[in-house]
């Protein structure tokens, strides 16, 4: 049994719709209940429904074998595990927002609300500026708004909600998008799977690329 950490929510049905594309279907998983584990035995796969931010945590501990997590969330957490495949879905960015007619003040520390504490302090190192980190968990968009923090590190993906609340992307720190990834020790001894999986995974991605030039 494959065992695979998908994500719940929007990223995960996307990843779903790949992997049941190339054969590793569970129509189970459309029921409406709050299961979280779901399995075909036919082919051999076994759905952990966990929160994005938790995939690459079970993935490193071998409580799943493979999984699909954003490369902000490996970018932060640096997890050993290997990073195989850029899906190219999920696609937004992690960048810096500040109020609308904000201006930067370079000789006072800079004051960052951020859940991505490891991506703010290494992008502000790598600029020489002083930064206080201000850590939260959701919602960062409120901080600079209530004078919390000066900017905010966060994903950015249409952009909206940075409008909504009148704040604007100053610099951007790097592009994301979902990264299939496998514990190392399943790699190795799972690897005929894993490797499978992967070449699926690598057909279908090209498949959608020609369909994109037609
Ligand atoms: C993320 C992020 C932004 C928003 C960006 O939040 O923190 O708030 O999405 O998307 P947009 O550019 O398309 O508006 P999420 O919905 O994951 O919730 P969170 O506030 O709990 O982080």
């Amino acid at each position: 049994m494959l065992n695979i950490a998908l994500p719940k929510g929007r990223l995960g049905d996307k990843v779903y719709e790949m992997f049941s594309q190339i054969g590793y279907d569970c129509r189970a998983i459309y029921e409406d209940n709050r299961k979280l584990v779901f399995e075909n035995a036919e082919n051999g796969v076994r759905y952990l429904l966990v929160k994005p931010s938790d995939v690459a945590i079970y993935v490193e501990h071998g409580a799943a074998d493979i999984g699909v997590v954003g490369k902000d969330i490996l970018l932060e957490s640096s997890p050993d595990v290997y990073e195989l495949l850029n899906l190219g879905i999920g696609k937004c960015r992690v960048a810096v927002a500040a109020k609308n007619g904000y201006v930067e003040q370079p000789d006072r520390v800079l004051r960052v609300a951020t859940k991505y504490i490891n991506i703010a302090k290494n992008y502000y190192a790598g600029i020489n500026r002083e930064i206080e980190i201000i850590k939260l968990n959701g919602s960062i968009e409120l901080a600079p708004i209530l004078g919390l923090s000066d900017v905010i590190v966060d994903i950015v993906e249409t952009g909206s909600t940075l409008k909504e609340n009148d704040l604007k992307v100053i610099a951007d720190i790097v592009p994301i998008s979902a990264r299939f990834i496998a514990n190392k020790s399943s790699f190795k001894f799972k690897n005929d799977r894993i490797e499978e999986m992967l070449q699926k995974l690598n057909a279908l991605l090209q498949q959608r690329e020609e369909a994109k030039k037609v």
